[in-house]
């Protein structure tokens, strides 16, 4: 009795390890299984929704046999996107009770950022910082085809305000130059991630006013930025009630700004961008503005120095949110974690937070030139908090640190 009991377990041991091998087999098996595109293609999909995200970022059929892209569940499928990836956002933050408010089809104002700075100012980051809330569409610096020069007044700034206007109202029609210069330069419109999720698969889409300004009317978030603009002639954007526009001014210290100009070749034939004299005759010019709109437009404008930014990313970024009415959201925390801590390669991507970039000027330049930026600006610097060093000694010692409190006088 107790031997066939025996003969039985051991049976049943034997089954149980084969059943063990055969599955161990099958086991092995799958992880050198290859599926075919299709299939992964489907495992993606489904990480993608598990991820929150919904199939918005699968291409656009655009090869012959699917036809043309259609426009109108292009636009169905994005409003319905926004309203998922916002379920949870706080609109008391916004000043308004709900979505609808900030639609442009249901009626409401949208929010509306604009950054307005200069080349290697640190408005590459902080654009995309912006650009990290759900539902932003971002304005990427519309003025490239000008080339490198700055637009301080007539005739430039006409059609500059135009444009800017009427990008911010979603209304595209009249704006050619501004369309044809993407067509040969996509980075116009790569920015734009959520514009660029349907016009990468399609590039014409980008190129389309028709379209942009379909998509564009429905995000609640508008934000843009401004490297070619100086802040005075803002004044006509703040002046229109229909826009709501709030403004933030990025400065840097000429010193970091001359120096990092110093690595890119499209600046040195351009005085607007070499000369120290006129790098600095405009942040007085900015600093007038901006002292004159905080008075004039109470709580439009915000001034910030890019130093305070790089040093100090999470603070202030929370400070200029709450300037911007904007909820910090999850995807902005990560945005600033993943984009803080380590540096990220490319031009105009480079940032990373510590002391050594807005200092590394102190290091990389020679006391001979760093005189020269001074001499030319003096103003620009005292009355923007930038301390100035007197020799080579001072500039190399760790204990000179060249930011000082400043106050914009009314
Ligand atoms: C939304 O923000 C307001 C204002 O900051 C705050 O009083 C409220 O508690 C927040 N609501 C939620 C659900 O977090
Ligand atoms: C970022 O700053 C905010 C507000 O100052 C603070 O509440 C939050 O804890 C900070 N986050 C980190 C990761 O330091
Ligand atoms: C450099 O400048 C500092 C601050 O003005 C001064 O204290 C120091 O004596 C100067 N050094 C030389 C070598 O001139």
């Amino acid at each position: 009795m107790l031997r066939r009991l025996n003969f039985y377990s051991i049976c049943f041991a034997f089954g149980l390890s084969v059943l063990l091998i055969l599955a161990g087999t099958k086991y092995t098996d799958n992880i050198n299984y290859h599926p075919p595109p299709e299939t992964r293609k489907t495992i993606r999909n489904y990480l993608k929704i598990e991820d929150g995200d919904d199939n918005l970022a699968q291409p656009i059929p655009t090869n012959p046999y699917d036809g043309l892209p259609n426009i109108d569940k292009i636009i169905e499928k994005t409003r319905n996107k926004i309203r998922i990836e916002l379920l949870n956002y706080n609109f008391t933050i916004s000043g308004v009770s709900n979505l609808e408010d900030l639609l442009m089809e249901s009626g409401g104002t949208p929010l509306r950022s604009l950054i307005v700075s200069t080349w290697r100012s640190g408005s590459t980051f902080f654009g995309e910082l912006l650009n990290a809330m759900p539902g932003n569409y971002y304005h990427y610096e519309p003025f490239l085809w000008y080339d490198i020069i700055q637009i301080r007044g007539p005739p430039y700034s006409y059609k500059a305000l135009k444009f800017m206007k009427n990008l911010m109202k979603c209304n595209h029609e009249g704006m050619s130059e501004y369309f044809e210069f993407g067509k040969g330069h996509l980075h116009a419109f790569s920015h734009n991630t959520r514009l660029w999720d349907h016009c990468k698969y399609n590039k014409e889409l980008c190129f389309d006013p028709d379209f942009t300004t379909k998509i564009c009317r429905l995000f609640p978030f508008q934000s843009m930025k401004v490297v070619r603009v100086r802040l005075r002639l803002i004044e006509e954007l703040l002046e229109d009630k229909e826009l709501n526009l709030k403004v933030v001014l990025l400065i840097r210290d000429p010193r970091g700004v001359m120096q990092s100009r110093q690595h890119r070749s499209f600046c040195q034939p351009s005085p607007d961008c070499w000369s120290p004299e006129l790098v600095c005759a405009d942040m007085i010019s900015d600093y007038v503005a901006a002292s004159r709109f905080m008075e004039k437009y109470p709580n439009r404008l915000m001034a910030l120095r890019y130093e305070e930014l790089a040093l100090n990313p999470n603070a202030t970024a929370h400070k200029v949110f709450k300037f911007l009415r904007l909820d910090v959201t999850p995807s902005v925390e990560e945005f600033l974690h993943t984009h803080t801590t380590t540096e990220v390669a490319g031009v105009s991507s480079t940032f990373r937070v510590s002391n050594a970039v807005p200092f590394k000027w102190k290091t990389s330049l020679l006391f001979n030139y760093v005189d020269e930026v001074q001499t030319a600006c003096k103003e620009a610097m005292s009355l923007w908090g930038y301390k100035m060093v007197h020799n080579a000694s001072q500039m190399a010692s760790k204990d000179f640190y060249p930011i000082e409190p400043y106050t914009i006088t009314q």
